[in-house]
């Protein structure tokens, strides 16, 4: 049995990246297993952004590989990711502030046909009951745990194998944060998808994780099981002020 082919979805090895001239994550290793929340952690500017980003095909790889489901993604276009079913939902807003809940959920599904539109529409409402509340109103006028989950449920829509989260409750309150987080949860149970999540609240996102990464300076300094990184007070209280 060769051990390297354990349902890794997403595997990234040596990755040396950044923006044109400037070097971010160095000699990074990092994988995704299917139907797992794989959460990176880790202090502002660590290179959290930049892994997701380097997945997504948005920063320039020096070296190294990035591969999904076995095949090389390394150097693709964000277009290209995209249509191998990985979605990536940015720090930023994501939705279209000027058009309704609908229109955006629409928006979003446009490379699909209308009848599977017809079908999945309802599974979104479903999956995020509070859409449905606000499907006519402009998307401006949601809170911004609301406006997360229309983000979430235009990435759903298209049904996507796996899903970047880039601090998808930042500026959140804890409820709302909670509230955000659960749904990624259900969608992994319900859809199946494989989920990276670069989180700030550490102990709320480690609680919901399968395996855990912690980033500084660009590369990986821990791997492993939520539970073993909280059990490891030097590292915690090193880089996530966790005493
Ligand atoms: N577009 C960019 N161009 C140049 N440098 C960037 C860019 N985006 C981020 N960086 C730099 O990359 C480093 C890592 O940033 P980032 O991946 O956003 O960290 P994190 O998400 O862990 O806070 C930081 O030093 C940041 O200034
Ligand atoms: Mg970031």
């Amino acid at each position: 049995m060769e051990q390297k082919t354990i349902q890794s979805i997403i595997r990234v090895e040596q990755l040396n990246s950044g923006y044109q001239n400037s070097h971010i994550l160095f000699d990074v290793d990092f994988e995704a297993r299917e139907n797992k929340i794989t959460i990176v952690v880790g202090p502002n500017g660590s290179g959290k952004s930049t892994l997701l980003k380097s997945i997504f095909g948005l920063c320039t790889v020096y070296s190294g590989e990035i591969s999904y489901h076995g095949k090389k993604i390394t150097g693709l276009a964000p277009h290209e990711v995209a249509r191998r079913k990985v979605a990536y939902l940015p720090q930023v807003d994501n939705v279209f502030s000027n058009l309704t809940v609908m229109e955006n959920l629409k928006m979003a599904s446009y490379t699909l046909d209308s009848k599977t539109v017809t079908q999945r529409m309802p599974e979104i409402f479903e999956t995020f009951p509070v859409l449905r509340k606000y499907e006519k109103s402009k998307a401006e006028t949601l809170s911004g745990g609301e406006r997360q989950m229309l983000g979430m449920g235009m990435a759903l829509i298209r049904r996507p194998n796996v899903m970047l989260f880039d601090e998808p409750t930042a500026s959140l309150s804890p409820k709302l944060a909670g509230e955000v987080l659960s749904k990624i949860k259900q969608m992994r149970d319900d859809f199946g998808i494989t989920v990276i999540l670069v989180e700030q609240n550490v102990k709320r996102a480690l609680s919901m994780g399968d395996f855990v990464y912690l980033f500084a300076n660009g590369k990986g300094v821990f791997k492993g099981k939520p539970d073993e990184l909280l059990k490891n007070p030097e590292l915690g209280k090193l880089y996530l002020g966790i005493s």
